[in-house]
This record gives structure tokens, sequence and C-alpha cells, in this order.
């Protein structure tokens, strides 16, 4: 931790010296100035982390200098000296940005105490600074847009497990950019120059996908003509990334966790066991705990899978990355369409931030896409965009609900006057409504009395 540097203002020697020698005895460095105009000058010319700051000075006073300093944002903490107890000078002190006070004559440990805290909380910011600084660039490195909170998380848990031999677990709905993720886990690991290989688990029938991770050999089955190597050899030395991993048929799921175990494999129709040097990591968009109750997922494999796991949150969680997302996209698709789209107008925008995102960032891609192609003006507005971001949402508040509470109140006028063979006034005492009320709702609801 680097110790702070402490400015002591006070007109009084004896104080001045007094507060130098105790806190230069925990090895703090410490300047001190006489007045407020000569502070200013060594303010100048130093880097000063703390200052304490008399109330009363010959000249410009604590307080005003409290004030100017805070005025220019200036970076370092003050701590207020005074010799009048009042709560109200320390109070305005403190408004003004002052960190605390003391009263004269200062209690040494309490000076001690309060400038630690300083210096405590001065190293942590330093910390945090610096770890955003690297945030920001692996977020630029991975090419993953985002400032928002919950992705901080996720930025965080990749630069842990990048430069690991780990195998992660990426999880999260459609479209939220596991696959990014997991390029970018490649990228910044020491395999970087070696292959990442993909093989999604979905796309193909058991067997097929058996000799795709495996490979074969000549004549393993009939149409094996020759010899052929897998992707899980392709990845040796490099990455292998299983997408889909829940479609993993059962019958591949051992071979796949020993594979993970023992870094060991056999081609189709071969005796002969082949090792292997890769990293795995795997991506789904289910819940595998769920498939694991449900029998289709191996236990075993799923806790061999799941030692690091990340969870991308879904868009609709992280609204506050939209306009980034989108100024990102625009400029993207301007680039590749020669066009010169210059952003999304503010009805564009409250349609936008409006919807759900089911299908998530890609979702919005597509859209962004599609509507920089549409030529809209200078900014995307909600002619260029498509008819279901205008659709009352499922889950926003009140849509569905008011509409069938609607239908509902409809239904049960009609009935209620049909018991009653069209008379209002009885239709009405039945419902508990005057007469009035109940002619309300045949307006609204335009219901003739045929
Ligand atoms: N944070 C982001 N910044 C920029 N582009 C992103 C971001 N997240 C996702 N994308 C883009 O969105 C699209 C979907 O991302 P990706 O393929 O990684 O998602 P996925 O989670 O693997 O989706 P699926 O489950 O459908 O396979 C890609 O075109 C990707 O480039
Ligand atoms: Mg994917």
């Amino acid at each position: 931790m680097v110790k702070p540097r402490i400015l002591i203002v006070d007109d009084e020697l004896s104080i001045r010296d007094s507060l130098a020698e105790i806190i230069s005895l925990d090895g703090y460095e410490v300047l001190t100035s006489y007045s407020a105009e000569k502070a200013l000058d060594v303010i100048q010319k130093n880097q000063i982390d703390i200052i304490l700051l008399d109330m009363v000075l010959p000249g410009m006073g604590g307080l005003d200098l409290l004030k100017l300093l805070k005025g220019k944002a200036h970076p370092s903490e003050i701590i207020m000296i005074t010799a009048y107890s009042t709560i109200e000078t320390a109070v305005l002190a403190i408004k003004s940005g002052a960190y605390d006070y003391l009263i004269k004559p200062c209690n040494n440990e309490e000076v001690k105490l309060l400038i630690k805290r300083i210096a405590e909380n001065n190293a942590l910011k330093r910390e945090n600074q610096i770890l955003r600084e690297q945030l920001s660039n692996l977020a630029g490195l991975s090419g993953i847009v985002s400032k928002s909170k919950p992705m901080e998380q996720v930025f965080h848990l990749m630069q842990v497990a990048a430069p690991t031999m780990a195998t992660v677990l990426i999880c999260g709905e459609t479209g939220t950019g596991k696959e990014m993720v997991a390029r970018a886990l490649h990228q910044l690991s020491p395999r970087c120059d070696k292959p990442f290989i993909k093989i999604d688990c979905a796309s193909l029938p058991a067997d097929v996908l058996e000799s795709e991770l495996f490979g074969h050999e000549k004549g393993a089955f009939t149409s094996a003509i020759n010899k052929r190597q897998g992707r899980v050899e392709m990845a040796d030395s490099g990455t292998l990334f299983l997408d889909e991993i829940s479609s993993l048929p059962l019958e591949l799921q051992g071979k796949i966790l020993r594979l993970l175990q023992e870094k060991e494999l056999e081609r189709v129709g071969s005796n002969e066991t082949i090792k292997v040097d890769i990293r795995i990591l795997a991506a789904t968009n289910v819940n595998l705990q769920k498939s694991v109750e449900q029998g289709t997922f191996r236990i075993d494999l799923y806790y061999r899978l799941n030692v690091f796991n990340i969870t991308l949150p879904p868009l609709r969680d992280r609204k506050e990355d939209i306009p980034l997302l989108i100024n990102y996209f625009i400029e993207k698709a301007n680039q590749e369409n020669h066009k010169n789209v210059k952003g999304v107008s503010p009805e564009g925008l409250r349609l936008i931030l409006n919807y759900n995102w089911p299908g998530n960032i890609r979702e919005l891609k597509n859209y962004v896409e599609r509507a920089v192609l549409l030529e809209p003006e200078d900014f995307i507005g909600p002619a260029n965009l498509p008819g279901v971001l205008a659709a009352p949402q499922e889950n926003s508040a009140g849509g569905d609900f008011r509409k069938k509470i609607m239908s509902y109140e409809k239904e049960l006028i009609i009935n209620t006057l049909k018991k009653c063979d069209g008379k209002k006034t009885e239709a009405a005492g039945l419902l508990g409504l005057s007469p009035r009320i109940f002619s309300y709702y045949l307006s609204k609801y335009k219901i003739n009395k045929k």
C-alpha cells in the first residue's frame, strides 16, 4: 500500500510540530504550511493525499480553502481542525466536502485512526480503478460490448478463468453471447495461438456426432472410406468448445466424461488410445441441472463440466447496455453497407427499451442491421423496427392483465343481461350496480340490448 502524503495547515507552530511528529511516526510523509495561501502553493507543487486544515487562519480561512479545493474537485481528503467545538462549523465543513473534523487539542489516537482509515479507503479506490481499467481492456479485447453491472461480474469471472486450464460451463439464454465468451476465453488464454475447435452437439445425430468428435478408422462403418481425425484431436494443444452440450446423446456422455478426466479417446473402430492435451469449454441454454433431474444428462458429467460456471444475464436484465449495443451495431452495419445512419430516435429507443428481448443480443443485432438497410432518415425510428416491438409485452406492466379483466367484465355484463331478458334495471341490481354505472358499461363495450 502506498503511504499517503499529508499536509498540515495551521498557524500555530506548536500544533504543526506535534501533529507532524505523531503522523510521521506512522511512516507517512508530512509537509506543513502556516497559511492557506502557502498551502495552495504546496498543493500546486506536490501531490497531497490528505490535508489537516485549521479552521481559523490569518488571511484566507480554512473553510474558504476547503471550498476552493473542493470546487476544483481536488482529490485530496480534508480533515478540519477546529478550536470551536460547535457543531455548526463542523457541519458546514462536512457539507462543503470535508472528510471529518478534529477538535483542538487533538487526540493523538484519533488523528492516527482517521488518517489510517483514509489511507485504506484510498488504496481501495485505487485498486478498484485498476480493476475497472483491466475490465474495460478485457471488454475491448473480447469484442463484448457492455458497461452494465451484471456483465461486470461476467468479465471478472472471465478474467479469473481465462489463463487457467479449468473447464468452464457457459450458461445463458439464446443469443446472450455464450459463444463470444468461449472465444474470448480462448483468446485470453496461453493457448490463444493454438486451435479453437467448436462442435455443436445439437446439430448431428448421435453416430455422426461420435465420429465427428472422435474420428474413425477406415472401414469402421459403411461410409468410412478413409481414416479420419475427429474434432477432439484437431483441438490438441488448443481449446475444444462443446456447444449446446445438453443435446449430447447419453451414449456419448460417458466418452466425454472420460475425455475430461483422462484426456483420452479412441477413434470409432479402433482400440488404440490417443492422448490429447485440450482445454474444454461448454455452453448450454437449457438448465443442465433440470436435464440431470429428468435423466437426460449424467450427473457426474454435469459436475465435471460445472467446475467453473459463467452465466450470462439476459438482455432484459441489463437494459443499460442497449444504447451502447445499438450504436455498436449501427456502426458495424454502416461500415458493411456503406450507410450513414446516425443513431436511433427517442421514440425508436422507447420501443426498444420496452421490449423484453427473448432472442437477446442476437435479436437486437438483427433488428438494427435490418433497420439500417431499410434506409431510415438519419435516425432509426418506429417505422424501421419490426411490429413485434410495438405489440403489448406479456410481462410489461398491466397490458395482458388489463385485457383479460376487460374481456371478463364484458362477458359478465352480457350474461347477466341475458339472464334478465334484457331488463337493464334488473341486471344492474343483480350485479349490485347503479343503473347509471350499468349503462356506462353497456356503452363502453358497445353492448346492444338485443
Ligand atoms: N456483448 C456483446 N457485444 C457485442 N455483440 C454481442 C454481444 N453479445 C452477443 N453479441 C452478438 O450477438 C450474437 C449472438 O451471440 P452468440 O452467438 O455468442 O450467442 P449464444 O449465447 O451463443 O447464442 P445461442 O444460444 O443462440 O447459440 C452474435 O452475433 C454476437 O456477435
Ligand atoms: Mg451459441
